[in-house]
């Protein structure tokens, strides 16, 4: 039985549906089990509860010989880094106790070098109580996500524009989570027998990038626009989310702004026949959502 966090979010459910294709045993994890139910159709066992809480996380483990994690703090209460470190802690607990064979965490692209936002960072202090356990773990660190566009439909088509708290010339790693979910199905089905790390950079693409290719695909004119922090604070804590939450987004920013990328694309295992997708791939399959 594969036990998957995160079941109803982007990389998560993709990765349900592939395992459930495949026949494998799955337990998908939720704190809404409305939103499970069509995993649940198609043979999923679900595991409804909130993994803050460790009874709850334990329980969700038990009989799991292979897990696939991720964590996600609440950006609205001002505790996600804490927040982050408990389900991480869980995580590990629960991993002993259920003598879980193999884990697959989803970490972050710079996890490991100090980039001054928590947002990042706790990715490490997690990684580190995972490996602690002694059992094999596979640490993908993933770039920014393309899907992350997905956020920008409505003012892309409403208004023509898109905007980030950072210059749009600057290129970043943007690998798409169609890809994440492809190589954590790959990589949960071998049972390695050592803590192992991927680098999933995908590939270096600006927000003027992605402003062009949106523009030629949708044949007119699609604008980035850099917002100043005090705008995206403004916007952010509009729809509830905590200050603490929009300093830590604008850290990694900041982060990302000095376009210091250092990553190892040999991590890759070779038999995953990875080829990451492309912004010329990935744009048409956006702008069917942009009216
Ligand atoms: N976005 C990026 O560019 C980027 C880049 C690198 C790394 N990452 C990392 O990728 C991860 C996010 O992956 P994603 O985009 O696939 O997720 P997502 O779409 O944001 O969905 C979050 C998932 O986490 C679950 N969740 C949140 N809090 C929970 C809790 N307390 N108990 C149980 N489940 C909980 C949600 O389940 P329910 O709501 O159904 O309970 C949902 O399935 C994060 O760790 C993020 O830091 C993101």
């Amino acid at each position: 039985m594969i036990l998957i966090t995160g079941a109803t979010g982007k990389i998560g459910s993709r990765l349900t549906k592939k395992l459930l294709d495949a026949g494998e045993k799955v337990r998908a994890v939720s704190r809404d089990e409305e939103k499970l139910q069509g995993f649940i159709e198609q043979g999923a066992d679900p595991a409804v509860g909130d993994l803050l809480d460790s009874n709850f996380c334990q329980s969700a483990f038990e009989g799991c010989d292979r897990a696939f994690l991720l964590v996600q703090g609440n950006p609205t209460n001002g505790k996600h880094y804490n927040e982050e470190l408990q389900i991480g802690a869980n995580y590990a607990e629960s991993m002993k106790a259920a003598g879980l064979k193999h884990a697959l965490f989803i970490s972050s692209l710079g996890a490991e070098k100090g980039t001054g936002s928590p947002i990042i960072d706790v990715k490490l202090e997690i990684e580190k109580g995972l490996k602690e356990t002694g059992i094999p773990v596979t640490v993908i660190r993933p770039g920014n996500f393309m899907e992350n566009m997905y956020n920008f439909m409505e003012t892309i088509s409403s208004a023509g524009f898109f905007t980030y708290p950072m210059p749009g010339n600057v290129r970043m790693p943007h690998v798409s989570v169609d890809d994440i979910a492809e190589i954590s199905f790959k990589a949960l089905k071998r049972d390695p027998e050592d803590w192992e790390i991927i680098d999933m950079p995908g590939i270096e693409y600006s927000f003027f990038d992605f402003a062009m290719e949106i523009s030629e695909n949708l044949n007119r004119m699609i604008k980035y626009m850099r917002v100043s922090d005090d705008q995206f604070r403004e916007v952010f804590t509009g729809f509830g989310i905590s200050d603490k939450f929009c300093d830590d987004y604008l850290a990694m920013f900041r982060y990302f702004e000095k376009g210091e990328f250092d990553y190892n694309p040999q991590s890759m295992p070779a038999e995953f026949n990875y080829s990451p997708k492309t912004l010329e791939e990935f744009i048409p399959e956006l702008v069917k959502s942009i009216k």
